[in-house]
């Protein structure tokens, strides 16, 4: 699959090639075939098969899915809503005739062109971000576009035209006028909506179109299309304005985006992650700065994790990235950002600076702060480092302040494991591992699990057997075929990461039926396991005092079902 887009050569059971999402000379990007993943030692882009659809030939999930299905001779279930792009098609390529009428227009406006020219844009960057020019007249686009009543409509729904009702019946007017115009492009390159920029005189200084079917300003980043078609993306720069992104482009900096007039929302963050492992915020140094600055972190907070970082950059005051690349180049900014603040820290450095932390009450009180905060993110080793550091600073153990979030928790906050029991396990774990390798490789092996088998987990106390044991309830129910859908539906799913990480690490012998064997058997193992541990403290207790009756019954049931082993 990959293969039909980029020159490979056979490496062992694996292939190599340069990697097509950076320019570099010597091959560092693997395909390995067999487990449908590929990854860039280079530039760092890894991910499955349909990963690699979607951001080299940018296609949209069920875009990629149904490829992919092509490819490998399978037919994909069709869901309602996939004709979506179809449906809409004539939207798309309606807003891409304006932009080019906005484009036209900038060349031919004298006065639109020097206000281009004295922002210190260039031909190119005017090129490259497909920047336009809104005539100032009320019809421009009406005329040119809006001919007929089904035009009309088209023009209303994609936002370009006003329409109004009133006493001398209903008429339409276009909603861009006199305005630098900035398309935004969704992932495949669509102009989706626009910014609009007045020149010198208007309200409102930037005008975006509304909502509509093809624009969700909750979901569009500004910037990344231009960002991902501009080479290697290692991080995303997170910006408050158009001109801050497209300045930063111009410098250099190519891998900047803007959130449209609203605060990042977790799913902007979804997308960016899906992308890179790494994103700065950066804001102005004032006030409004600073309290956009803490919204993005309470939403940065549920997709913290190991192997991410997410850092803060606070500008001085009177700049904004725009005026600041402008005045100190792209190396002192990008400098910057290397000091920029790490999450954790800038979490601590919020919170202390609201409670006198020389004193206990201040720390407690901080404490107290940070707990909702810490709850918001996903257990794992990143909210175990970050409890490391709230602790540091209140000058507690780090498990004396867990207990006491979890005492009088209000968030129900599943308990993350204590180091010493993850320390102990740490061998058994693997069985744990090994199944849930030979589930993704295999995802079909899941059929092959009896209702027996699939009891024996219940209640087994290994990490990760609340993963095991969902990921076997999914698949029983909703089998998959490949490994790229399984990494693909959980993506989003607690878990979700670590059965990528397992995918590619574990080694698994390429033969589905020998995996549902070798997975069978991990899990016999497993509920051994679980009964051995049942057993021992049923011993204990009875060795207490006498066992109930209900305990009694318990004990007989599973020395039944015991292995026997030697000299017992
Ligand atoms: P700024 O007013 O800081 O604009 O708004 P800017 O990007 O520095 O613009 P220039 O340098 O004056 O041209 C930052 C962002 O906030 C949104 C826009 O996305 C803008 O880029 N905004 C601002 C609006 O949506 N509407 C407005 O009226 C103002
Ligand atoms: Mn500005």
């Amino acid at each position: 699959m990959v293969g039909s887009r980029v020159p490979l050569t056979k490496a062992g059971r694996e292939y190599k090639a340069c990697c097509p999402f950076h320019t570099e000379k010597t091959a560092s990007f693997w395909v390995s075939p067999e487990k449908q993943f590929y990854h860039c030692f280079g530039c760092g882009a890894h991910g499955t098969a349909l990963r690699f659809l979607m951001e080299y030939d940018h296609m949209s999930f069920p875009e990629a899915i149904e490829d992919l299905a092509g490819r490998l001779g399978l037919a994909v279930p069709r869901e309602a809503g996939s004709t979506q792009d179809s449906q809409h098609a004539p939207l798309y390529e309606l807003m891409g005739r304006v932009a080019r009428f906005y484009g036209e227009s900038l060349a031919h406006d004298e006065r639109a062109g020097r206000y281009v020219g004295q922002r210190g844009l260039s031909a190119e960057t005017v090129q490259r971000f497909a920047l336009g020019y809104a005539p100032d007249a009320w019809n421009a686009v009406l005329s040119r576009f809006g001919t007929r009543e089904a035009d009309r409509r088209d023009l209303a729904a994609a936002g370009l035209i006003i329409e109004r009702a009133d006493g001398r019946g209903e008429h339409h007017y276009d909603r861009f006028r006199d305005r630098i115009m900035f398309p935004i492009r969704d992932s495949r390159g669509r102009t989706v909506a626009f910014g609009g920029r007045v020149l010198d005189r208007g309200e409102p200084k930037y005008l975006n179109s509304p909502e509509t079917a093809l624009f969700h300003k909750g979901r569009e980043l500004y910037g990344l299309y231009e960002s991902r078609t501009g080479g290697s993306l290692k991080r995303l720069v997170v910006v408050e304005g158009y001109m801050d992104v497209v300045r930063l482009h111009q410098a250099g900096i190519t891998y900047a985006v803007a959130t449209l007039g609203t605060a990042t929302t977790p799913e902007h963050l979804k997308r960016i992650f899906r992308l890179v492992r790494e994103v700065v915020f950066a804001f102005d140094g004032d006030r409004a700065g600073r309290s956009a600055a803490w919204r993005a972190l309470q939403h940065a907070l549920p997709e913290a994790r190991e192997g991410r970082e997410i850092r803060f950059l606070f500008l001085p005051e009177g700049h904004d990235p725009d005026s600041l690349v402008g005045a100190e180049g792209r190396e002192a900014f990008e400098r910057r950002m290397e000091s920029a603040l790490p999450l954790s820290e800038y979490l601590v450095r919020e919170l202390s600076g609201e409670s006198d932390i020389t004193h206990a009450d201040g720390r407690a009180r901080l404490a107290e702060a940070a707990r909702p905060l810490v709850a918001k993110v996903p257990p794992g080793v990143y909210r175990e480092l970050l409890i490391g550091r709230v602790a540091e600073v209140v000058k507690l153990p780090a498990e004396r302040l867990e207990a006491l979030w979890q005492d009088g928790a209000t968030v129900p906050a599943p308990a993350p494991r204590s180091p010493a029991r993850a320390r102990r396990s740490a061998g058994r774990g693997s069985l744990v591992r090994q199944a849930i390798a030979r589930l993704v490789r295999f995802p079909s092996a899941a059929a092959a699990v009896t209702e027996a088998e699939r009891g024996g987990l219940e209640g087994c106390p290994e990490p990760g057997a609340d993963l095991l044991r969902a990921l076997l309830d999914d698949l029983r129910a909703r089998p998959l075929q490949i490994s790229a859908q399984v990494i693909e539906r959980w993506r989003e799913r607690p878990g979700g990461e670590y059965l990528g990480r397992v995918l590619e690490r574990e080694a698994v012998l390429n033969d589905a039926d020998a995996a549902a064997v070798e997975l069978r058997a991990a899990l016999e193992k497993l509920a051994g396991l679980g009964t051995e541990r049942r057993l021992q403290a049923l011993e204990a207790k009875s060795r207490a005092g006498p066992l109930t009756s209900d305990e009694f019954k318990e004990f007989q049931m599973l020395t039944s079902r015991k292995p026997v082993r030697d000299g017992k």
